[in-house]
């Protein structure tokens, strides 16, 4: 038997996903390191909201989040690439045993310790590099620690209500009794919405398209990016924002050693955003265990960072 390689894994999901009746692509490949670079460009882009909300939000009460929490705790945070709104937080968290950045990218987790260290030189640092669903194994020291996790930017918004609600009761587990500081972006007028998801400058474009451009690297593929145009629209019903790449003719691409058809207009639906009510959010994450304990909000109620207990 020969190993299972993270390409095979990519090509069996391109696989599914593009010989579905309803053709999907997981929203996780869109990090490759150009894709990495475009989701920064992304959050620098006039009309994206969440990440300078967020930053705001996070420097406006971090003093406040601080207060809240327990001497001598673990900081674990879940998905930290850059750990550069982490930084706020820890200004203002004097008291921690440990601060333990989760990432798949070991070289965002290097990159991130290393600036840490110099800015914070009595902060210990933990970097564990794996997907946050594996069981946090600590130094012995610290075993016993009070957990607070972090998990900013909406990542949260990326999955289903089922996927999230079994998400957020996998974190409750890991935090062993201790709370969670996350980030969750509101539902809001489409005018707001709609651009962030479509910037004027088309940085969300081409990071949508870049998953084209990763199939063809990576698994041979054929695709004509010519051939597709970048779509984001409201699901009502759902709450969330979806990105499509819509098909500009009938064509046929190749990838993994297979060939898929293409009718004219016909989708591939990337990614769901979802955007919470304050309730709605409190209910999901009730159902996993949390009770919101606090909320913040910026001025325009667009954004929110919350505490969850463990109920
Ligand atoms: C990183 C999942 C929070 O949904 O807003 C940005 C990803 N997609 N623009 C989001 C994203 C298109 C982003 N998250």
């Amino acid at each position: 038997m020969t190993e299972t390689t993270e390409r095979d894994v990519f090509a069996q999901a391109v696989i599914d996903g593009l010989s579905a009746p309803h053709k999907s692509l997981p929203c996780r490949y869109f990090y490759d390191a150009r894709g990495s670079e475009l989701f920064e460009a992304i959050t620098e882009a006039p009309e994206y909201y969440p990440t300078r909300t967020e930053l705001g939000l996070l420097q406006a009460q971090a003093q406040d989040i601080a207060a809240r929490s327990p001497r001598g705790a673990v900081l674990v945070e879940f998905g930290s690439g850059s750990s550069r709104k982490t930084e706020v937080l820890l200004a203002a968290m004097k008291n921690l045993a440990a601060y333990v950045p989760i990432d798949v990218s070991g070289d965002a987790l290097d990159e991130a310790a290393a600036r840490l260290a110099k800015r914070f030189p009595n902060l210990r640092v933990l970097p564990v590099t794996g997907d946050f669903s594996a069981p946090l194994d600590l130094p012995r020291d610290l075993a016993d620690a009070p957990r607070i996790g972090f998990f900013p930017g909406s990542t949260i918004g990326n999955f289903a209500p089922d996927a999230a609600r079994e998400l957020l009761a996998g974190l409750r587990a890991q935090l062993a009794g201790g709370s969670l500081i996350i980030g969750v972006d509101l539902r809001k007028e489409l005018s707001v919405l709609l651009p962030a998801y479509n910037d004027a400058a088309g940085v969300t474009a081409d990071f949508n398209l870049n998953l084209l451009v990763r199939i063809n690297r990576e698994l041979d593929g054929t695709f004509d990016l010519r051939g597709f145009r970048h779509e984001a629209v409201w699901n009502a019903p759902d709450s969330r924002i979806e990105m499509h790449l819509v098909s500009r003719r009938a064509q046929e691409a190749s990838a993994a050693g297979r060939t898929f058809r293409f009718a004219e207009g016909e989708r591939i639906h990337t990614e769901n955003s979802c955007k919470y009510d304050l309730d709605a959010f409190a209910r999901l994450a009730g159902q996993a265990g949390w009770r919101v304990s606090r909320v913040w909000t910026d001025p325009n109620d667009w954004f929110s960072l919350q505490q969850l207990d463990a109920a």
